[in-house]
């Protein structure tokens, strides 16, 4: 038999050739008699021909219709040059059809398998195996593919050994809701899915295993988001007898492999630092966007002399007051387009969103139009000015209340002013690491502090003192690494001290017995010689959404779940029988509402 052309190979050099081409119909045309089909695989596309002059084949080339699927073998002909197509790769040429066989019929699909289908999001998912047909799906998992495959290639390259972990795991706390998997041998017990493989890296490294690596799914039951699924792909790894800089080096350096893999550039590493306080103070958000400035000023200690109680209680009450300045001739911004943005800001809690046009910098306050100007002394607005920096068609935007709130709501406000005053360069790529993270932060939710990164990283050594006296006051050896405003992966350098591990539960308020319980095997695997170590996991599927530019991570999935975690082509999660419930020892409980996503 004739070996196999993938249908996007055909080039003007195999002209003259027999050749055996399968795939999905992709358009059937007819013309004077003569049927011209384009035939497609994953590789590209390809025109074949169906004279007259082979009745058989001519006669069933009519009946294809879109997506059935065929085999072709036929003779690689030159297109005369009125009909070359220079927009196909293959446009040079067309296959006369000798032998036309049709392998498989299809039903008409429920929306088109192009490119630029119009069909939403739901239906596709629902018939995602044809969602996955189309071109720029298939280009999508290529592209993944090839990033996950240069990740493996570098990680072996440095040493690492690939270590599966195990998926039946025992509940750990890593800040999500864990899904849990009832056990039938032990009634009433439950395994939990890994939100990380965490701990198993930790142990591997006291097992010597010195570098690991694994491409893993991790399982967390979250809120989810664009950039968020409830089952998604860490590339991790960890490292024995290294310094936070080493791990840091390495992972500029499988960064780098995958950003060359995916987007065929060169990334220029090291990458900037930015500690967490500063990445707060300037941009609000911890994961800051640094390309472009419009960077927030702290101006609480102005505020503090000033009568209008909205900005004065903030600064005097431990909250915060700060100013973002818009340049780019935000001042001609409309009363609506700035009613529009206090809707925005609203969003994260932010009670108002205060500003001042600066019409004329030098002539204050008459130069300056703004609903809280008549509030603030003369000598303040100067200072507010200076200190800002402020020039005539400026827009100058204010928070204050909650520290984290005008975080939040400026620093959200700050990225969406980036994107909509187009500051952002096109192919402009910033990685930056965010550094000296706090330990802890309180949760009024729960009354506690509770671990900014997981409770198993390690205090910076020269805050060691502080864990029980300042405990907000201790940073971590932790780094997250950002792209263009995304965190893409986050690590720290561990405790490898037992003794230090338990002062850490105490302060997070794991009781003894709790630590014991839930983690006793960690803090005994500390005693018997474990290594200092560190490491780090990458969020596959964000990183490939950026390279892609997708708008979700859902598009760079094969199988994803919807916000609402349903699968909508498998109808999961779905029921189980009456025997099930039974083996596994659980019972129904009464009026369980059944809360199935619509369709
Ligand atoms: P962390 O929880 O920061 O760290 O996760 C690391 C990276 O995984 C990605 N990520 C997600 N991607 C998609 N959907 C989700 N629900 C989701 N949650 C996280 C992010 C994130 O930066 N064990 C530690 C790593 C370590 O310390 O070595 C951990 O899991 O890109
Ligand atoms: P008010 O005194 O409530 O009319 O507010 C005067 C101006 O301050 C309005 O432009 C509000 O949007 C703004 N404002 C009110 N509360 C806040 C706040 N917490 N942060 C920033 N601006 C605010």
């Amino acid at each position: 038999m004739i070996p196999r052309t993938r249908c996007g190979d055909f080039r003007p050099q195999h002209i003259g050739s027999e050749v055996r081409l399968c795939g999905w119909v992709q358009t059937n045309r007819d013309h004077g008699g003569v049927v011209f089909l384009d035939v497609r695989d994953r590789f590209g596309v390809v025109q074949v021909v169906a004279h007259p002059d082979t009745p058989e084949a001519h006669r069933l080339g009519h009946r294809l219709r879109q997506q059935d699927v065929i085999e072709v073998v036929g003779t690689v002909l030159a297109r005369s040059e009125e009909t070359v197509n220079p927009k196909m790769d293959t446009g040079a040429v067309e296959v006369k059809i000798s032998r036309l066989t049709l392998l498989n019929r299809a039903e008409t699909p429920p929306f088109p398998i192009e490119d630029d289908c119009p069909t939403g999001e739901q239906h596709r998912l629902e018939y995602r195996y044809l969602d996955l047909r189309r071109p720029v799906m298939q280009q999508a998992l290529a592209l993944r593919h090839r990033v996950s495959h240069a990740a493996r290639q570098y990680m072996d390259s440095q040493g690492f050994l690939e270590i599966d972990t195990p998926i039946l795991n025992k509940s750990t706390p890593e800040g999500a809701r864990d899904y849990l998997v009832p056990s039938r041998i032990y009634p009433g017990s439950f395994y939990a899915l890994p939100q990380s493989p965490q701990i198993f890296k930790q142990l591997l490294m006291v097992a010597g295993m010195d570098r690991y690596y694994q491409i893993a799914r991790c399982f967390r039951d979250e809120d989810l988001r664009a950039d968020r699924q409830p089952e998604f792909t860490q590339v991790d790894l960890e490292m024995s007898f290294v310094t936070q800089d080493e791990v840091m080096a390495c992972a500029e350096g499988l960064i780098a492999a995958m950003f060359e893999a995916g987007c065929g550039a060169k990334v220029d590493a090291p990458f900037a630092r930015i500690t967490y306080a500063e990445a707060m103070e300037k941009y609000g958000l911890d994961a800051p966007d640094v390309r472009f400035g419009m960077e927030h000023v702290d101006i609480s200690d102005l505020m503090r002399e000033v009568e209008f109680k909205v900005f004065r209680e903030p600064a005097e009450k431990g909250g915060l007051v700060k100013v973002m300045r818009v340049a780019d001739g935000a001042g001609k911004l409309t009363r609506k387009q700035i009613d529009d943005l206090t809707a925005f800001v609203a969003v994260y809690g932010a009670k108002g969103l205060a500003w001042i046009k600066v019409n004329d910098a030098d002539d204050v306050p008459g130069g300056l139009q703004s609903p809280i100007v008549k509030f603030l002394p003369e000598a303040t607005l100067r200072k507010l000015l200076d200190r800002c920096g402020a020039g005539n068609g400026d827009l100058l935007f204010f928070g204050a209340g909650d520290r984290k709130v005008v975080n939040d709501a400026l620093g959200h406000l700050r990225v969406k002013l980036g994107h909509d005053l187009g500051l952002i360069k096109p192919g402009d790529n910033r990685f930056v690491w965010v550094v000296d993270f706090p330990m802890f932060e309180w949760s009024a939710e729960e009354k506690r502090l509770q671990a900014l990164h997981h409770p198993f990283t390690a205090p910076a050594a020269e805050d060691l003192d502080k864990l029980e006296r300042a405990p907000l006051e201790v940073l971590s050896q932790a780094y997250d690494l950002v792209w263009n405003g995304t965190e893409i992966g986050g690590g720290s350098i561990r405790i490898h001290d037992p003794k230090v591990q338990q002062r850490v539960f105490a302060a997070l308020g794991i009781s003894d017995d709790e630590a014991e319980a839930k983690f006793g095997f960690l803090v005994n695997a500390l005693q018997y010689g474990a290594p200092p170590h560190g490491g780090l996991a990458f969020g596959l599927d964000r990183v490939v959404a950026l390279m892609r530019g997708a708008e979700s991570i859902r598009d760079v999935i094969a199988f994803p779940k919807t916000q609402r975690a349903a699968d909508l082509m498998c109808a999961s999660p779905s029921e189980v029988g009456d025997r099930q419930w039974q083996e596994l020892g659980l019972r129904k409980r009464r009026n369980l509402a059944v809360n199935k996503e619509q369709s």
